[in-house]
């Protein structure tokens, strides 16, 4: 049953004050909180495939293949009678078949340097909760994977953004423009990489300039390499390759996207700062466990991460190959070759791509079909930043794809005779 949420406490905007005498008024945090950018896309997609419209779904980061029969076998296969609680840093099993996994990458981690989380979600949010006390900030590159605002929230620290630009695929700045922005308040940098939105991949080079400069300031860097294996073209490189600054590095790790089991929710926070980790094991106290069954279902994926990452891999190859090739077709819009993860951020030939993504699942259609695209404003801080953007996930086959662009080419046509 999805839980109905008036406007007022979505847009995080209006007072509630006019209400106090009646009931109490939620958090001024609260009010900061942001609802996922893309619902009201949603819904209106929802009520296009009530009217028998096809909706290809661009717009969302879950894969759409099938979770591997491994992990059904794992839970067929529990013995327990009682389902316990798990210890709050994880099932031994869980943390062995971790540092398993790690080691499989190239990166050496021993079990408590290792906290099971629910999800790489929960990860962030006990990382920022451990390095910032209340408004430190903590510096991300936009466009940023969105939800870093809301665990920034719940952790009451401030993001301050670095811009990028389309124009380089949404590589990281001189080490000069990115010392600009910190202050006296910065506690440390967030990168995602690969990253979520842009598909773009940190050189070493890249990833050098941050790293003296976590040095320079003895700030942390905290890491997230959810989409570790998804990487195209060229070498991925971990922040676990820079021994310099291991004691200040925060690794955020999840089995969701790699291997097809976002909703099983097992992520891991690893660190061989012992003051970060046993930090991070009482917030994990506070919250018992993670759920115990799921911690067991993932232990054969982690143990043999290449067998299960490999075939996931290969299939978002073929699907980022195909949306470079088709996007060549497409007049005006601005791409790049993401190198990495299953996203793109496109620039398309239009001012508003809030209106152009609503205007194409409210209104269009073509053959009966129609597409969901996440308007990429969500993903920047900078008030007016991607105004003309869009991310598209590559969750569709590849026959899908071809037909998905070709929808956003027709769309892009119409759309650009009527405004
Ligand atoms: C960059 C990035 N980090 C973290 C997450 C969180 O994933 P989970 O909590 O499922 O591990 C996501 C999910 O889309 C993501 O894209």
């Amino acid at each position: 049953m999805s839980i109905e949420v008036s406007e007022e406490i979505m847009n995080s905007k209006v007072s509630m004050k006019n209400k106090s005498d009646i009931i109490p008024e939620i958090s001024k945090r609260a009010k900061l909180m942001q609802a996922s950018p893309l619902r009201k896309l949603a819904a209106i997609a929802e009520e296009r495939k009530k009217k028998g419209i096809k909706v290809y779904h661009l717009n969302i980061g879950q894969p759409d293949l099938e979770t591997d029969s491994a992990v059904f076998e794992a839970i067929k296969n529990i013995q327990q009678k009682t389902i316990a609680y798990a210890p709050s840093n994880g099932l031994v099993p869980t943390l062995t078949a971790w540092k398993n996994y790690f080691k499989n990458v190239g990166i050496d981690f021993e079990e408590n340097e290792l906290i099971v989380t629910s999800g790489g979600s929960e990860a962030i949010i006990f990382a920022m909760c451990s390095i910032c006390d209340t408004d430190e900030e903590i510096l991300v590159f936009e466009p940023f994977y969105t939800n870093y605002n809301g665990f920034a929230t719940i952790a009451n620290v401030k993001l301050r953004a670095i811009p990028l630009s389309i124009a380089n695929g949404f590589h990281l700045p001189a080490k000069d423009e990115i010392e600009k922005y910190i202050t006296p308040k910065t506690r440390g940098i967030l990168i995602n990489n690969p990253t979520n939105p842009t598909g773009t991949i940190y050189s070493r080079e890249e990833l050098e300039r941050v790293v003296s400069l976590v040095k320079k300031y003895n700030l942390f860097l905290m890491s997230d390499e959810v989409y570790r294996e998804f990487a195209f073209d060229g070498e991925f490189i971990s922040v676990m390759s820079f021994p310099e600054i291991s004691h200040q590095t925060i690794l955020i790790d999840s089995c969701s996207k790699r291997f097809n089991v976002c909703g099983a929710r097992i992520g891991v926070i690893a660190s061989h700062n012992k003051d970060v980790i046993q930090t991070a094991f009482k917030f994990g106290m506070a919250r018992l466990s993670v759920a115990t069954i799921e911690q067991l279902a993932v232990i054969p994926l982690l143990n043999s991460p290449q067998k299960f990452t490999k075939p996931i891999v290969e299939e978002f190859r073929k699907r980022r190959d195909v949306v470079y090739e088709g996007l060549k077709s497409i007049p005006g819009v601005t791409f790049y070759k993401p190198e990495g993860a299953f996203y793109i951020v496109i620039g398309l030939p239009i001012k508003d791509s809030e209106h152009f993504s609503r205007w194409l699942i409210e209104k269009f259609e073509y053959e009966n079909e129609t597409a969901l695209l996440a308007p990429a404003q969500g993903f920047y801080a900078t008030q007016g930043k991607g105004a003309n953007e869009v991310r598209l996930a590559f969750m569709l086959n590849v026959e899908d794809m071809k037909r998905s662009l070709n929808i956003i080419r027709f769309a892009l046509d119409e759309y650009k005779k009527k405004f």
